[in-house]
């Protein structure tokens, strides 16, 4: 077990449905801690930038659009295996194929709009939490 960062963000769709709370609860309840939050409207460019490792996917245009189609919820979550766990919470991809219980499974509807993005791997963890928050960003829990 290692103690670990990860990138989470609360897509369009979740916060317009007003289950910011909701979705934090099961953050916490599953061990992991919220150590930056901000919310914030994605420019075009910013939301580009982000997701520039799908720039030549089919979906790419689509996803810039609806990721500046509102305000997101942008978090560094902290705990044991936390990218591991975070997905874990987060249920698969595609919400069809997301388990029972999961926040895909019950706020989000299509793979388009599927609620909440969360880093894949330690490296991109650590890339992902320096784009939002710099390096300064992330509050360390003292206690
Ligand atoms: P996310 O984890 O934020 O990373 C890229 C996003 O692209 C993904 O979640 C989905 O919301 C979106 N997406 C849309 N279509 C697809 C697809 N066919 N395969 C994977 N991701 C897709």
């Amino acid at each position: 077990m290692t103690i670990e960062r990860t990138l989470s963000i609360i897509k369009p769709d979740a916060v317009a449905k007003n289950v910011i709370g909701e979705i934090y609860d099961r953050f916490e309840k599953a061990g992991l801690r919220i150590v930056a939050s901000r919310m914030e409207h994605l420019s075009a460019a910013k939301a580009g930038e982000f997701y520039a490792v799908h720039r030549e996917r089919p979906f790419y245009n689509d996803l810039v659009a609806f990721m500046t189609s509102g305000p997101v919820m942008i978090q560094a979550l902290e705990g044991e295996d936390a990218i591991a766990k975070n997905r874990e919470v987060m249920g698969a991809t595609n919400p069809a194929d997301a388990a029972a219980g999961t926040i895909r499974a019950d706020f989000a509807q299509t793979v388009d709009e599927n609620a909440v993005h969360g880093s894949d791997g330690l490296d991109t963890a650590r890339a992902e939490i320096e784009f939002f928050f710099g390096n300064d960003g992330v509050c360390p829990r003292t206690r």
